[in-house]
């Protein structure tokens, strides 16, 4: 079958994040140099390792998402946390402060998390892309693409037993595209993420259940999932 444009790109990117390569759209001249971008080269504590990460991403080249932010959004909470959460991308007041879900979105978030008596000290928390899509629109496939090798390492890096994944985005760019939010959320499932496979669930988006509330309470459900898992889990 006949591949368009836009997939031979995202091939291309993927290809280029599999040989550990920056790909650089532009016939300027560059530096080429190759990032670290695989978990398994960052050297370190967890620390070094997350400080790399955040340079290699301020490093990136040619991205839109970045030349419009103000800042970089890379990530909150505890690094040592057992549960990691994953959004889709910064929005305006993350993008001002530099912390993922720190709007309305995030004080809803906040009391998600509140409610299964957790909270930032037990969590980590960061998103599909680091820089804010101009006027909050979704991430393109590109884009995505392109951030998705830097995701992977956070989550290899930050080495999480839960990961909760908010929203379809996240759950498309971890899971797969022909996942739809809805069908897919509330059910655990082991995924490999380099060489870690942490118990991964999705569930909405609390930017969604602002919209739409009456959604709520299959948010509870999905908490109640992850304050089960934990105690399974012992933690
Ligand atoms: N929405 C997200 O997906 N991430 C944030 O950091 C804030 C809002």
């Amino acid at each position: 079958m006949k591949k368009n444009l836009n997939q031979k790109l995202i091939d291309l990117i993927e290809y280029y994040n599999l040989i550990n390569s920056n790909l650089l759209l532009s016939n300027t001249p560059q530096k080429r140099n190759l990032n670290n971008i695989v978990a398994a080269s960052y050297k370190g504590t967890k620390f070094q390792k997350l400080e790399k990460l955040k340079k290699n991403i301020q490093l990136i080249k040619n991205c839109q998402l970045k030349k419009s932010a103000t800042n970089l959004v890379f990530g909150d909470g505890n690094i040592d946390a057992k549960i990691m959460i994953v959004g889709e991308g910064p929005g305006a007041q993350e993008d001002a402060k530099g912390i993922p879900f720190v709007g309305r979105a995030g004080q809803l978030l906040d009391k998600m998390l509140e409610s299964i008596q957790l909270n930032r000290t037990k969590v980590y928390i960061s998103n599909v892309v680091n820089y804010r899509p101009p006027s909050n629109r979704r991430p393109t496939e590109m884009e995505i693409a392109r951030y998705l090798p830097f995701l992977k390492s956070h989550i290899e890096i930050i080495n999480p037993k839960i990961l909760i994944l908010l929203g379809s985005t996240a759950l498309n760019t971890l899971i797969g595209n022909n996942e739809v939010i809805s069908k897919a959320r509330g059910k655990w499932i082991q995924k490999d993420v380099g060489s870690i496979r942490p118990w991964t669930i999705a569930s909405f988006h609390p930017a969604f259940l602002l919209r739409q509330p009456d959604q709520k309470k299959m948010a509870w459900i999905d908490l109640k999932m992850v304050r089960d898992k934990l105690k399974s889990l012992r933690i």
